[in-house]
């Protein structure tokens, strides 16, 4: 895929993440206290997006917030950070909201209301084509509409724009369709949810997970593994598929929140910064998602979402520390 646009769309959920600290998740019908609650900007299209754009890419954001007192602070937010704000639009009712109790480990689980995201439609896209047009690359998550998403697949085609999907979350229904995109990124959980297979654990078995979503048509793949790394699999000129284990950086995590936005929005950034044309090729690939890892391991040493998106220079720390170029 050839494409010289410098600019990345993102289309996704905006949230505002309450976050609560606890020693110990919930189990069922468990009750814990709580140690503090904290009001982050946060929603996986929002993440990625802010993530491009503080490592210096050229970042619109296309996607809703709510009447509600949240709206304008999420979309201020937004701006402050420097991501183009005029395709954000407002929908009456509440904002997207996500719970996020997080251990003393650094691990969480999230519950999302969708709230303003659930109304992001395929007219709203319509809308936003020119923008859509200008892009040299379209991100998208699973946190709005299912049909929405679709229409902006469908548009990206015909007009030979890339599209990477990030499979979080996976709906019930995951129609096949989701996959004809440039680049798909699902974690271990998700691509084991979209092949309806156990969740892969070991790098075989992820190689394996990968190989199959490009076998049911996702150009490119990228499966990533938490703290063990991630693995990228990659169609040849000649139809087989190579994987390459891109290696994780070790660090102490103390919040998991928004790793996999990290990785995200990095990688989306290297593949719009990289002098090859050629973005979406294994090379430029392989490259840009080791530039994504370290921008991950960034992130998981800084509590919450948005405040723990890294700059560029920490970035290039992490890399030089581990001595990457
Ligand atoms: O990926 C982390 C994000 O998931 C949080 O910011 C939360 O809003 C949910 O969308």
């Amino acid at each position: 895929m050839i494409r010289t646009g410098k600019k990345l769309l993102v289309c996704g959920s905006i949230n505002m993440d309450l976050v609560v600290r606890v020693d110990t998740l919930p189990t069922p019908r468990e009750t814990v206290a709580g140690k503090s609650l904290a009001e982050v900007s946060g929603g996986k299209g929002a993440n990625q997006a802010v993530a491009a754009c503080r490592l210096g890419a050229e970042v619109a954001m296309l996607g809703m917030v709510g009447t509600d007192s949240f709206g304008n602070k999420l979309r201020s937010c937004l701006r402050q950070e420097g991501v183009q704000v005029d395709l954000v639009g407002t929908k009456e009712g509440p904002s997207g909201i996500a719970i996020i109790p997080v251990d003393k480990k650094g691990e969480n689980m999230i519950i999302v209301v969708p709230g303003a995201n659930g109304q992001l439609s395929p007219e709203d896209v319509d809308a936003a084509v020119a923008a859509i047009e200008d892009a040299g690359l379209v991100m998208l998550q699973l946190e709005i509409p299912v049909s929405t998403v679709l229409h902006v697949i469908r548009i990206c085609k015909k007009r030979g724009i890339p599209v990477i999907l990030n499979t979080a979350p996976v709906p019930e229904e995951f129609p096949g369709e989701l996959l004809g995109v440039d680049l798909v990124c699902p974690n271990q959980k998700e691509a084991a949810a979209i092949l309806g297979i156990p969740t892969p654990e070991t790098i075989e078995e992820v190689n394996h997970a990968a190989h199959r979503l490009i076998e049911r048509g996702a150009k490119q793949a990228v499966l990533t593994m938490g703290g063990k790394g991630a693995v990228l699999a990659c169609k040849m000129p000649d139809g087989n598929i190579a994987t390459t284990w891109i290696e994780p950086y070790p660090v102490q995590a103390v919040d998991t929140v928004a790793a996999g936005d990290a990785f995200l929005g990095a990688l989306a950034y290297r593949l719009l910064d990289s002098d090859s044309l050629e973005m979406l090729e294994r090379a430029s690939l392989e490259d840009a998602c080791r530039f994504a890892s370290a921008a991950a391991a960034c992130s998981v040493m800084v509590p919450g979402a948005q405040p723990s998106l890294p700059k560029l220079e920490q970035v290039h720390a992490m890399m030089r520390r581990n001595q990457v170029s």
